[in-house]
């Protein structure tokens, strides 16, 4: 068995902080941010400090336990108002993945039933840490299942970073790899660098190499060609939004893979919590698509690299439709066939 290198957390509670590692300056620097008032928090998420639906939704409801926590006011009903404030403000930080919504909803629910300010303020920061706890344990159990699919040998693409640092611990669509390797079960990644972001090059080839996994960086132009000259067996990618009948929204280049699987024939998957499923939706075109700023198109570490005045659309993310995707992994096991139905089943 092999010894896995510990793998930083990206968000820690602290009582009257939140200690966050910077995602943004990963892989060349490793630096922690401490996060000390909502608006850190609120620009933080905004500016993919943190990243990754799972971590977004964890460092979201630290961030309104936190500030609940300043609140000075006697009644319940004050209390409220300033925490609906709050909650709305954190809410709009991102748009797509829809755990940021989640886990804030969670943090108000948490506290329907309380007497008292205090009894309010603790509930809060407790259900925020239980969100952190259960995501790694959720994490590991989609990892347990989503390893079951792969045989020892195999070739495995990936997009974005659905890894550890995007959730509490082992991420979701890498837990599997890194599960293997703690097994000493070999698994050859290849990971798309995932333009304009870069969270592949600079986030999961990092994340993968300190786990000890055989990983290989590629362009996501370069795609096809690798699906066919290096015999990838599978496709397997996290997820911002899984509506009611299975329709995904992941990293922008996620839906192309998917359509290139089905062209070669290969498993299609798709990793993620229930807290990732958003029901309320029938289908993906019901999903807000973030659209985020031009200079992450036209520039490059800071460097402009595209004309002054060009047009840009930058989508920060696409819907692969239900019927692209080979199995759902969530934790309570593999979602197929009918996604509708199994869908329609597990949340009914
Ligand atoms: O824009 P990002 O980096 O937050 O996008 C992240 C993704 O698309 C991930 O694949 C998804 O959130 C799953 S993370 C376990």
């Amino acid at each position: 068995m092999k010894q896995q290198q510990a793998i930083p957390r990206s968000v820690e509670w602290n009582d009257t902080y939140i200690t966050l590692l910077n995602q943004q300056k990963l892989p060349n620097v490793t630096e922690y941010l401490t996060l000390s008032t909502i608006k850190d928090v609120w620009d933080s998420i905004q500016t993919l400090k943190v990243r990754g639906a799972p971590a977004i939704g964890i460092t979201a409801a630290f961030g309104l336990a936190l500030a609940a926590n300043t609140y000075e006011v006697k009644t319940i009903d004050e209390f409220n108002q300033l925490l609906q404030k709050d909650r709305d403000y954190l809410a709009s930080s991102r748009p797509t993945a829809v755990n940021l919504f989640w886990a804030l909803n969670r943090l108000t629910n948490s506290i329907k039933n309380v007497s008292s300010v205090n009894e309010a303020k603790t509930k809060l920061t407790h259900e925020a840490i239980r969100i952190q706890m259960e995501d790694e344990e959720v994490c590991r159990q989609i990892g347990e299942h989503a390893l079951s699919l792969f045989k020892s040998g195999e070739k495995i693409l990936t997009i974005c970073n659905a890894g550890s640092i995007a959730t509490a611990k082992y991420g979701t669509a890498l837990a599997p790899f890194h599960l293997a390797s703690e097994k000493g079960i070999h698994l050859e990644v290849y990971a798309c660098e995932t333009r304009p972001v870069l969270q592949g090059a600079r986030l999961t080839a990092w994340e993968l190499l300190q786990s000890g996994v055989d990983v290989t960086l590629i362009t996501d132009n370069m795609a096809a060609h690798t699906i066919a000259a290096k015999g990838i067996n599978a496709v397997i990618v996290g997820a911002d939004r899984i509506t009611a009948n299975g329709d995904t929204a992941n990293k922008i280049g996620t839906f192309g893979l998917a359509l290139l699987a089905k062209a070669f024939d290969i498993p299609f998957y798709v990793a993620a919590p229930l807290s990732t499923f958003d029901v309320s939706l029938p289908s993906g075109e019901l999903i807000p698509i973030e659209e985020r700023h031009e200079d992450e198109v036209t520039h490059l570490n800071g460097e402009r690299i595209a004309p002054e005045g060009i047009h840009v659309y930058n989508p920060a993310f696409d819907v692969t439709p239900n019927h692209l995707i080979s199995g759902i992994i969530t934790e309570e096991g593999i979602l197929r066939g009918d996604l509708s139905e199994e869908i329609n089943k597990l949340f009914n």
